[in-house]
């Protein structure tokens, strides 16, 4: 599979707007709106590329066959920097093809092998299986199932709460 994972660049900036502008997709993350105004995806995009020089989150792009599909992202770190948090989206254009469980992999060596973590661990909506089935293949343990306002939503959602460590 043609996929690696680069740095986001401001360049991104029309394939980010495009996967990102979309109500489904970002039902399903915190920190996005909708619909997301190409100014708001500029200002969106440049907060990722700001926060990538701060050392504590780690956001790449997913390139397929040399097209931005989509982020994966190591981020919101423990006290000891031991154990950081999993974030992932891919277009809806390329959903079901292996990429994000082929991202994952790469960003969870990352992790592992360059940040020396310990520990990773994410989260999904219940409503949200393949997500579960993202973190399923690349070795994640379910933990626990929790109620948690997720974003402006307002209302308790259940979540899925998963970790994978370090073999
Ligand atoms: C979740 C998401 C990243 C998956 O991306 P993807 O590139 O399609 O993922 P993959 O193709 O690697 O794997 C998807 C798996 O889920 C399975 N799947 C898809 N829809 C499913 C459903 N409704 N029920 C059960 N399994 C489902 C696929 O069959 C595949 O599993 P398989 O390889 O065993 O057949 C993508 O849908 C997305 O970006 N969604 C919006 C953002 C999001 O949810 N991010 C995660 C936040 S926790």
């Amino acid at each position: 599979m043609n996929l690696r994972l680069r740095k986001p660049k401001i360049s991104d900036i029309k394939s980010f707007r495009k996967i990102f502008n979309d109500k489904e997709l970002v039902k399903q993350l915190s920190g996005y709106k909708y619909p997301l105004s190409l100014s708001e995806a500029k200002n969106k995009l440049q907060e990722i590329i700001n926060l990538n020089k701060k050392g504590n989150h780690h956001e790449f792009a997913i390139i397929y066959n040399n097209q931005f599909v989509g982020l994966v992202c190591l981020e919101k770190p423990s006290k000891d920097k031991k154990t950081f948090t999993l974030g992932y989206a891919v277009g809806r254009k390329y959903w079901n093809k292996g990429l994000a469980s082929k991202a994952v992999e790469n960003g969870l060596n990352f992790g592992f092998s360059k940040l020396k973590l310990k520990r990773i661990i994410a989260d999904n909506n219940k409503d949200n299986p393949a997500s579960a089935r993202v973190l399923e293949k690349n070795g994640f343990s379910f933990i626990k199932e929790i109620k948690k306002k997720r974003g402006k939503i307002g209302r308790k959602i259940n979540i899925l709460c998963w970790e994978k460590k370090l073999k």
